[in-house]
């Protein structure tokens, strides 16, 4: 058996959570078994690792944050992805290799193809089978960061303290991926009203659901 990969992609404040946790209700219901997980983190080793890379008293590198997300990942990936996707469920991350390509590749300016690089040891090239990509202007993710950090009474996180720059570079190496990869990433609106994006998202992942079934079961017939 072999599970279907899903990843979303995006800004902070784009709204990821709350779609993924209505397409896990989703899927739940129509009898699917979903593992949902969340980058930096999911494993005992991955919270480790978030702590010291949202921390804003962390003092980092650029190429050991690079090599801190792809250590998280790495044991992610082992630990949690792999064997889900083995057992023929649906694993959802928030957040995966695009986001360090983005972040660290782009906005730090490592270079894509080098994070690129560390990431397929990391992972074994292991690639999603559909990645969402919540696209917003930089300025709407500020703002929406800012409005729920005030609500938290939470200070910024080390990386939301980053600048708009930087936040543009991040969202055009997301788009650029989304160009580059059009059969895997689907970029949609993250500011459609949330009612609408979860329609949106449920459609494309029924039509994954179904060519998979078919796929499987022409390989099962021939
Ligand atoms: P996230 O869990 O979305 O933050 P929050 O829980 O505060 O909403 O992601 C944590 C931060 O890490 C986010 O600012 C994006 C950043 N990030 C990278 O820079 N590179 C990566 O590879 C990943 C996975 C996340």
């Amino acid at each position: 058996m072999v599970g279907i990969f899903i990843t979303f992609e995006g800004l902070d404040g784009a709204g990821k959570s709350t779609q993924i946790q209505r397409v896990r209700q989703r899927l739940e219901d129509s009898g699917q078994t979903v593992v949902c997980t969340r980058e930096p983190g999911g494993t005992k080793l991955g919270e480790s690792i978030r702590e010291i890379l949202l921390n804003p008293a962390s003092v980092i590198g650029p190429e050991a944050e690079a090599l801190l997300y792809a250590a998280s990942r790495a044991e992610l990936v082992k630990e949690v992805i792999r064997p889900a996707l083995g057992e023929g469920k649906i694993v959802i991350s928030d957040r995966y290799v695009d986001a360090s390509l983005a972040y660290q590749g782009a906005g730090l300016g490592l270079g894509v193809k080098r994070v690129q690089s560390v990431n397929s040891f990391a992972t074994g090239d292991l690639e999603p089978n559909l990645t969402f990509l919540f696209d917003l202007p930089v300025e709407t993710s500020q703002e929406r960061v800012t409005k729920d950090r005030g609500a938290q009474g939470k200070e910024p996180d080390r990386l939301e303290r980053r600048s708009q720059g930087y936040f543009t570079l991040v969202r055009e190496q997301f788009l650029d991926i989304a160009k580059a990869n059009p059969k895997r990433v689907h970029v949609v609106d993250a500011s459609l009203p949330v009612d609408q994006l979860e329609m949106v998202i449920w459609k494309r992942v029924r039509d994954l659901m179904q060519g998979n079934s078919s796929a499987y079961n022409k390989a099962r017939d021939s």
